[in-house]
């Protein structure tokens, strides 16, 4: 779902000169406010000029399909222009450049985007960038490529054209903000708002109607992905559909409640949905329209491939499938499920393909792990973190359940993988803008702070449990504050600092700092906050503090200590120190995060309508739900982070008794 999928989708039926409106209003977007920090402040406001060099200034002659026509590097930002010839729909301009150390790398990159068609006959086009570039410096334009992508041709024009800094001097990456608040410990009010009875349960409630969900023609085992679409009247967005992400985080949350349940009767329920679930998937395995292998992203409700135009592939699905169902397999075994139902309903592809989906979407995950695929948010085709991190936890997790299963063959494959895998993801780490890349790649749509919430999410949903990029890895930490605090700048809301009661709301989150997605389409400073990725910086918070505990000491490295400032300033954290469980220190930095967890959640709550539901996002100048309603993410994103919560306080009954309320719940609409 999701932004610029919608915008792919409409790309097919919209008028050029719309589409071309929409590309260029995310060049405004990134140009005007991307940057975290409040840096947005114009190169040429005040000192000396931006020199702008002219190469041409009219179309290239005949034999050529692209020329630069005018740079500049002013105040820190790249500024481009380029003529194009028109000769296919869909393009890909790239200028390539070196850093300051005169090296060309994946990030050493700028995506022009579409400006203008020049003259009548639309035979030429501008397009262009501006993008900062200060953090990685610049010394010299290499070359303009161009990807006529229909008809499978680039052109290239070599630059080799030395960049002469103008304008004010490049800014320095800046610390993120002090805290505008220093919440301290839990609040009654959200163990209040959590509790069984109030928003948990209509989370709860919610969820199940979108499983399995009383649809004409939807099959079991499939989950709707909001109640957005033709059968529940609110037609746009249109996200009457099963995706495959989507169910796998959904059907994650059924197999915490399998696992806690102690009544038998709930139990069961939970564990039919998830044979019905393993089943599904299967069936998407083998639909004969997949395009792009099994990181086909989106199912109708019948679970047949949607085979129209969109972001494909999205090989994070295949991996979040095996985790969901791996981790209901082995709760499974531990009740006292047999091994060989196992093989024949979850785990053995070969010997039942029609059944059994998880041996399958491994192997793809172990075979396939390096190509490029779409990310979380279907926007991107990149190397995505995300995506690693989920498939590295597959092949981890996978390595050793093919052992269980006496597949020892299958076990070396993936672990093998994993090992390789597990070796790129330092690449992932930026020293200079001290965060972990969303992506390793070029500068996309324009996000060229290159922080997301997907890094969040990774974590989350792709921690291994075995020390590689945990809760409380000084990389983590650091990205974490900041990809946090880059959205006080860019909501209006992040002015309400407090609720009606005087406690601390935290700060709106959403997906990444230059979202133009309404919900609904695209605009210019559209993007909003989300209810999951809010409940996700909440959930974070009380796992890392979880980690603390079990550590039973708190390190704090150059690193990580801008995360303790904001969160927990009143701990006061010295660079090398260690803080040990229990001291004064450590309680203070544990009650920080605790306080800013469920100030996170308190935002989540503050923005929830009254009768508990959830949407995809809350508006960034009202707090008015927008876009799908009913976001079945939305409701999984509130337990898993009231399960991590309970947790974190020793709450061991909190999962069970909510899921011995059982699924009797699940009406009709
Ligand atoms: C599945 O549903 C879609 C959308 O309603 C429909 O176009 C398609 O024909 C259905 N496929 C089958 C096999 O029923
Ligand atoms: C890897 O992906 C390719 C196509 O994307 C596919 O042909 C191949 O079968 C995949 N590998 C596995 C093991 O599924
Ligand atoms: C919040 O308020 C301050 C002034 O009080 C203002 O400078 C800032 O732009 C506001 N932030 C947003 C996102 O509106
Ligand atoms: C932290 O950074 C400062 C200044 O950059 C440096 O002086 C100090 O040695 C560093 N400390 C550690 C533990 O790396």
């Amino acid at each position: 779902m999701r932004g610029r999928t919608a915008f792919l989708l409409l790309a097919a039926f919209l008028s050029l000169f719309t589409v071309t409106y929409l590309s260029s209003a995310i060049n405004m977007r990134s140009f005007i406010t991307s940057l975290p920090y409040g840096l947005a402040f114009a190169g040429t406001a005040l000192g000396q000029a931006c020199q702008t060099t002219t190469l041409t200034s009219s179309v290239p002659t005949e034999g050529s399909e692209l020329a630069l026509a005018t740079y500049s590097y002013c105040g820190g930002t790249l500024n481009a222009t380029a003529y194009i010839a028109n000769v296919n729909y869909n393009k890909q301009v790239n200028l390539y450049y070196t850093n300051a150390q005169g090296q060309s790398t994946p990030l050493s990159v700028v995506e022009l985007g579409y400006t203008s068609s020049i003259g009548d006959d639309g035979t030429w086009e501008l397009w262009g960038t501006t993008t900062p570039t200060y953090v990685d410096g610049i010394t010299e334009l290499l070359n303009l490529t161009y990807r006529a992508v229909d008809i499978g041709q680039t052109y290239v024009e070599t630059l080799n054209l030395r960049i002469n800094a103008t304008g004010t001097p490049p800014p320095t990456l800046p610390s993120p903000p002090a805290p505008y608040a220093s919440p301290r410990g839990f609040g009654n009010d959200i163990t209040t708002w959590l509790s069984i009875n109030a928003e948990t349960t209509t989370a709860f409630e919610r969820m199940f109607l979108n499983i399995n969900p009383a649809v004409p023609g939807a099959v079991k085992g499939v989950v709707v992905a909001a109640r957005s679409g033709p059968t529940y009247t609110q037609t746009n967005p249109d996200y009457e559909y099963n995706w495959v992400r989507d169910a796998s985080l959904t059907m994650d949350v059924v197999q915490m409640l399998y696992s806690a349940a102690t009544k038998t009767k709930a139990k069961t329920a939970y564990q039919d949905i998830l044979f019905e679930y393993a089943y599904a998937r299967a069936t998407e395995q083998n639909d004969p329209g997949l395009q792009t292998g099994l990181g086909e992203p989106k199912m109708y409700l019948n679970n047949t491939i949607f085979t129209g135009p969109w972001g494909r592939p999205q090989n994070d699905g295949p991996a979040t499938s095996a985790i969901t169902l791996m981790e209901f397999a082995n709760n499974y075994l531990a009740n006292g499920g047999s091994i060989d139902t196992v093989k024949q309903k979850i785990y053995d592809s070969a010997t039942y393909p029609a059944n059994a989906p998880v041996k399958k979407d491994l192997l793809f995950v172990a075979s396939n792990w390096t190509s490029s695929s779409f990310d979380l948010w279907e926007e991107e085709a990149s190397d995505h973190f995300y995506t690693r991190m989920v498939q590295r936890c597959a092949l981890v997790m996978g390595a050793a359940f093919a052992t269980k299963m006496g597949d020892s063959s299958t076990s070396a494959r993936l672990s093998a993988a994993a090992t390789a895998l597990s070796a790129t993801l330092s690449q992932f780490w930026d020293v200079n803008r001290a965060i972990i890349l969303y992506e390793y790649g070029p500068v996309l749509a324009g996000k060229s702070s290159y922080l997301d919430i997907a890094v969040i999410l990774g974590v989350i949903h792709g921690y291994a449990g075995d020390g590689v990029y945990s809760y409380t890895n000084e990389e983590v930490l650091s990205t974490a504050v900041r990809i946090a605090t880059a959205f006080i700048d860019v909501y209006p809301i992040a002015n309400t600092t407090k609720d009606s009661a005087g406690l601390t709301l935290g700060i709106p989150i959403g997906r990444y700092p230059e979202d133009v997605y309404t919900g609904t389409g695209t605009q210019a400073n559209g993007g909003n906050p989300w209810y999951l990725c809010t409940a996700a910086m909440a959930q974070f918070l009380y796992s890392a503090s979880t980690e603390f505990g079990n550590a039973g000491s708190i390190s704090v490295t150059n690193t990580s200590k801008p995360f303790f400032d904001y969160f927990a300033p009143a701990a006061k954290v010295q660079v090398g120190h260690t803080y040990s469980y229990g001291s004064q220190r450590y309680n203070q930095a544990i009650n920080g995060l605790n306080g800013w967890g469920d100030a996170f959640m308190r935002t989540v709550k503050h923005y929830t309508p009254a009768d508990g539901h959830l949407s995809e996002e809350f508006n960034r100048n009202t707090g008015v739900p927008e876009g799908a309603g009913d976001l079945t993410w939305s409701y999984a994103s509130i337990l898993t982070a009231a399960f991590a919560r309970a947790q974190l306080r020793g709450q061991k009954a909190y999962v069970k008794n909510l899921a011995n309320t059982g699924v009797s719940a699940n009406k009709a609409p």
